[in-house]
């Protein structure tokens, strides 16, 4: 793809970006939601039809897939691999940067069509994937970050972002949060749900306090995973593009009106701006419930990110 196809490529994503915000603008908080295998998804960018659709993609060997909880570096990451491969390396390849499973049925004709290596984005469980992509062990990269700076980010996301219901009060969206009763489910049920096949060889994980405190060596675990060997002066100029400052400058081209929305902070401890004592305790418990001595679990490194 040529620099010129990208900037078309992401004009139109702008475009039907404004498009579903408008959409949504008209819609009450239930009507924002629908349900799909027991996990919410919000209404204006996903559907049954489309879920019902991906079950027929046939994923590639040479795929790409960035795995996610909302909120956890997503578009970081998708960042990340567009300097990687298309600025830096010139590879003809098709980053998609809306998430697999958001937008109409039809799109899953469009993405069988693009020419090889795609890149996908996903926040959807292991279950819910097309079967395909763990048949062809096409690489995932797990992006993770810790429960609490995750909470505090989708909060204002949710209250930000017009496809999304909003939250009068942090209270009431902590209460939807802990219960998973947000859009893609419980961080808790989601992280546990991958859990189960981190040992997958074509399965790297990352996390989103790793590439913040030690960016170089965390993209080279990456950049060998993938195969794609980067020396050290590549990775230096890939941080340089991608470092919060200059994406949160560049979200206008983006991301359109929602770069804000987007690029908010992109810090470690914000939670502690949001959550009182009670609630930290309150989510402890459910991490030693649910997340502690699991191998994701460890790798959160929760308590470091995660006490006061
Ligand atoms: P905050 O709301 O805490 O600022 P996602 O892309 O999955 O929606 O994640 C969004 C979160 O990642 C936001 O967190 C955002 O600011 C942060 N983020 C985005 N780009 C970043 C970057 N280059 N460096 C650090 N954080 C970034």
């Amino acid at each position: 793809m040529s620099e010129t196809e990208a900037k078309t490529k992401r004009e139109k994503f702008l475009a039907e970006m404004q498009k579903v915000a408008a959409e949504a603008s008209k819609k009450t908080p239930e009507e924002l939601v629908l349900n799909y295998k027991g996990v919410l998804y919000p209404n204006t960018i996903c559907s049954i039809e489309t879920f019902q659709a991906l079950e027929s993609l046939e994923a590639r060997e040479d795929d790409l897939i960035i795995v996610t909880y909302p909120k956890c570096g997503t578009n970081w990451v998708i960042q990340i691999f567009h300097e990687i491969l298309f600025s830096m390396q010139n590879k003809e390849v098709t980053i998609n940067q809306a998430m697999i499973e958001f937008g109409k049925p039809e799109k899953v004709e469009y993405l069988k069509g693009q020419p090889s290596p795609r890149v996908f984005s996903t926040h959807m469980f292991y279950d819910h994937l097309p079967k395909s992509f763990f048949e062809k062990k096409v690489k995932i990269l797990l992006m993770l970050r810790n429960p609490k700076d995750t909470a505090a980010s989708y909060y204002h996301f949710f209250n930000t972002n017009p496809v999304l219901p909003s939250f009068e009060t942090w209270e009431l969206f902590f209460k939807a949060y802990m219960e998973g009763k947000v859009c893609f489910g419980s961080y808790f049920d989601y992280t546990l749900d991958w859990n189960k096949h981190v040992d997958e060889e074509n399965i790297m994980v990352a996390t989103f306090e790793g590439l913040k405190e030690d960016f170089k060596s965390e993209l080279q675990k990456i950049s060998d995973f993938f195969g794609l060997s980067l020396t050290d002066e590549q990775i230096s100029l890939v941080e340089s593009k991608t470092n919060f400052k200059t994406m949160k400058e560049n979200s206008s081209n983006t991301h359109g009106k929602l770069g804000n929305v987007f690029f908010r902070k992109g810090e470690i401890g914000d939670w502690k701006n949001h959550f009182n004592e009670e609630q930290s305790k309150e989510l402890d418990a459910k991490f030693e419930e649910k997340l502690a001595g699991t191998k994701l679990g460890e790798k959160i490194n929760y308590n470091k990110y995660c006490k006061f």
